[in-house]
């Protein structure tokens, strides 16, 4: 696919068919994730692939929505606020670094015909509990990963360019 149609293709999926993803289709998003950029290059992330039941319930405990437990893999983006480069005013920069190789993991898949979903909204406190994580990880984020079963559509409702960007 090329870069800019799976720009245009990528949504946000929530219903997924129960088919596993291809190890191929694997291989390639995580080596889109090793090719993201990081401050300082520390890529101060780490990607858990949920594939077992109880630990897909233990985030579905954190985040009721009940098209997440169709998806046959949950990822879990987590950001090291120990080994990230920190500002000068002393601000790690792990939630950014941990985004932009999840956006590199979501494009990929995309590019794979498989199906994301970026969640925030769930309980970040009650997650790191389930998932027994260390203290300097912080869970920035998580996805569905699997084929979709939606096409979803209502268009995106982008901001024009003349919204987006200011020239000066
Ligand atoms: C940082 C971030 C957090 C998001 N959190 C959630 C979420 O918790 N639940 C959800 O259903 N969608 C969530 N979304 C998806 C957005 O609602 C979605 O990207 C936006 O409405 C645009 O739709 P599209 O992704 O289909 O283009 C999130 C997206 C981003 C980038």
């Amino acid at each position: 696919m090329q870069f800019h149609e799976v720009l245009r293709r990528r949504r946000s999926i929530r219903a997924y068919k129960p088919d596993p993803v291809p190890g191929a289709s694997l291989a390639r998003i995580w080596e889109a994730v090793q090719l993201a950029p990081s401050a300082c290059n520390r890529q101060p992330f780490q990607f858990l692939m949920l594939l077992a039941e109880e630990k897909k319930e233990a985030v579905y405990r954190c985040y009721g929505s009940e098209w997440l437990r169709q998806a046959p893999a949950i990822v879990v983006a987590l950001g090291d606020r120990e080994e990230a480069w920190k500002r000068l005013n002393g601000a790690s920069v792990h939630p950014i670094d941990t985004a932009i190789a999840m956006e590199h993991l979501v494009l990929a898949a995309t590019a794979e015909g498989l199906g994301t979903c970026w969640i925030c909204a769930f309980d970040q406190e009650k997650l790191h509990r389930e998932l027994g994580l260390k203290s300097k990880w912080e869970a920035v984020a998580l996805t569905p990963l699997g084929f979709p079963a939606e096409t979803p559509a209502t268009p995106r409702g982008s901001k024009s360019v003349g919204e987006l960007v200011r020239i000066l």
